[in-house]
């Protein structure tokens, strides 16, 4: 089991800038990161205007960029082991750039849309954030790419107002109809703290989470299952919980308070929508009630209310699939404090909090298991906060 062994971005961040050197033959003007992210808790709960509590990894894409006279933007991506380029006329109407290199035509994209006079610029771009696990790599590269094309052009845009703009990349851009909650983490998270939002008012807190000090580990343990009907199963369910906020003559579900949830879920008609409902709402409150033991020191206390929302997203959100249910399953019974899925569902990690030194047992157990039930092998691995999109050189 590693932890990622390569420290904050080094490799990284070398093979971006030898790959910016290799590509363009000159050397790039600086260098910028942005990281995945784990969700401690507060799954589905973003686009329903609620709470979330992520952290960043210390897994990141690495841009390392130079303005250009020309007039088209190139990049360059390791991972995909291809260079395009597209001019502004690409730039200006979502869908004429696709596949990986979207998200970062839709962040020049989302610029200029605001108003922003956006440098024109080479790109070399590299990433340890695992894909497709559900760690957030898209907002990843959104957030490097904007970072970086910020600090080159001076752009004014304050960061408060920048997982906003990512966020429309994807959404407008890219056409992933996702929340706020990814790219708000990979930008705005920091070192030794979970990022406690709240997805109506914007407003932030970074939340103490020293794990170390605590003799604590975050095991996130990535499936590795297949992932399942993803996208139109999201869009799915983010359309279920607008109808029924609608039904409820509400704005969002975040105005449904727990206090009330059985006599407002009685007024719902469909069985189905109401366990919805019900997801949201009582993740709504497990993130409150983390975030309140977290303020006062008392971390591993938190593990019932992880398990909890696993739970709540096996059996009223129905996004969980039998490989994460397994990771949860043999996590607690080897000694975890708590464990849960983290990220949009149907596949993807779990994260499961345990004794630091119990880490590597309950990541056997949990392979092992896998094995027995005839599953892909997992990828298990521990977690330290790491920083929000940053300038490295
Ligand atoms: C994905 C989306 C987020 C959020 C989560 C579920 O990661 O990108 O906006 O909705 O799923 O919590």
């Amino acid at each position: 089991m590693t932890s990622h062994p390569d420290g904050p971005a080094g490799p990284v961040a070398d093979r971006a800038t030898a790959g910016f050197t290799s590509e363009y033959a000159d050397p790039p003007a600086g260098v910028w990161a942005a990281p995945g992210r784990v969700n401690l808790i507060g799954e589905h709960t973003d686009y329903n205007d609620g709470f979330v509590l992520p952290f960043a990894l210390p897994q990141r894409t690495v841009v390392a960029a130079a303005p250009e006279r020309g007039r088209r933007w190139t990049v360059w991506s390791e991972q995909a082991g291809e260079r395009i380029s597209f001019g502004r006329a690409d730039a200006a109407e979502p869908g004429r750039v696709s596949g990986w290199a979207a998200y970062v035509a839709g962040v020049v994209w989302a610029l200029r849309e605001a108003g922003h006079d956006v440098p024109v610029a080479r790109l070399a771009i590299t990433s340890d954030v695992p894909l497709g696990a559900g760690l957030s790599s898209s907002a990843a590269l959104e957030s490097a790419v904007l970072t970086a094309l910020v600090d080159l052009g001076e752009l004014d845009l304050p960061l408060a107002d920048r997982p906003a703009l990512a966020q429309r990349a994807e959404n407008d851009y890219a056409g992933v109809p996702c929340g706020i909650m990814d790219q708000s983490a990979s930008l705005r998270c920091q070192p030794g703290h979970a990022l406690f939002l709240d997805c109506r008012s914007l407003a932030v807190e970074q939340v103490p989470f020293d794990l170390d000090a605590a003799g604590l580990a975050i095991l996130v343990i990535d499936s590795n299952a297949p992932h399942r009907h993803a996208g139109g199963e999201y869009a799915a369910r983010r359309a279920a919980c607008e109808s029924a906020a609608a039904a409820l003559g509400v704005p969002a579900l975040r105005d449904v308070a727990a206090d009330q949830l059985d006599a407002t879920l009685a007024r719902l008609d469909d069985k189905t929508v109401r366990r919805r409902v019900r997801h949201v709402v009582t993740e709504n409150q497990r993130v409150l009630d983390t975030v309140e033991l977290l303020r006062a020191g008392r971390i591993a206390e938190i593990g019932p209310l992880l398990t909890a929302s696993h739970a709540s997203m096996r059996d009223d959100f129905e996004i969980t699939v039998p490989e994460v249910d397994t990771a949860v399953e043999v996590a607690l019974a080897t000694g975890a404090y708590g464990a849960r899925m983290t990220g949009g569902g149907f596949g993807g990690c779990v994260l499961a909090l345990v004794d630091a030194a119990a880490a590597d047992t309950v990541a056997s157990a949990v392979t092992e298991a896998y094995a027995g039930r005839g599953f892909r092998a997992p990828t298990p691995f521990t977690v330290t906060p790491g920083a929000g999109a940053q300038r490295l050189r």
